[in-house]
């Protein structure tokens, strides 16, 4: 199959030098990759600013903000069979960015404006044979909630998981794979490598069940 991924947070730059991010590592998005290459799939993996290797044989395409990364998802989304969404897209942007470094010495505002979300954009360009795997990530009512962002978004399956050690590569957290009919698959022992070869092997499963449709 033909996998797009995307990790990695986004970086909003308000002047050259100081942006909204977050604390996202890539790791797991990157694991994606590096196994669906290794099981014999097409990768291409939408990165945003990370320390990472990127996997052997694995087109990386690099980008910063959320709308450089909604560019490059609409861009390869048509030729793909597969899109893993697990980049964590900063949900918003400050209003302008300043040209210079800014001097200012006083209590000021910052005014933010929405980012686009990626996932509903391409959800409408979605075709009956392509699937779209999002995460969720929640400081509450995590299940709910993530059900919810799978339906809005129109997603194929969700990973939910707690912002309770977020962006801690060591640690683990509360993580749920949820499926369209909302059957839950705890994973919440996995690490993060299993936890992405479970992603892979359940893509899998799911485009053989609809190729069979
Ligand atoms: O709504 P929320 O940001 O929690 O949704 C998370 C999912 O949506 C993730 O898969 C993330 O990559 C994606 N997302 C997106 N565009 C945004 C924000 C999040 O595609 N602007």
């Amino acid at each position: 199959m033909k996998i797009l991924i995307t990790a990695g947070p986004t970086r909003e730059y308000l002047d050259p030098v100081r942006f909204i991010s977050n604390p996202a590592t890539g790791i797991t998005g990157y694991l994606i990759a590096r196994i669906a290459k290794r099981k014999g799939h097409d990768v291409v993996l939408i990165s945003g600013p990370s320390f990472l290797k990127p996997p052997k044989g694995v087109r990386v395409i690099y980008t910063e903000s959320a709308i450089e990364m909604k560019d490059a998802v609409e861009k390869e989304f048509l030729a793909c069979d597969v899109l893993i969404m697990s980049a964590a897209v900063s949900d918003w942007r400050p209003e302008k960015k300043f040209d210079n470094k800014l001097k200012i010495k006083r209590k000021w505002t910052l005014s933010l404006v929405p980012n686009p979300d990626i996932l509903k954009a391409v959800s409408m360009l979605k075709r009956k044979n392509q699937m779209i795997v999002g995460f969720a990530l929640e400081s509450q009512e995590l299940l709910k909630n993530a059900i919810k962002k799978m339906k809005d978004k129109n997603l194929d399956m969700i990973v939910a998981n707690t912002v309770q050690n977020f962006g801690i590569p060591e640690k683990k957290s509360d993580i749920y794979v949820i499926y369209r009919d909302e059957t839950i698959k705890d994973c919440s022992s996995f690490t993060k490598m299993e936890l992405a070869s479970f992603i892979v092997k359940e893509i899998e499963r799911l485009a053989k069940k609809h190729n069979e449709k």
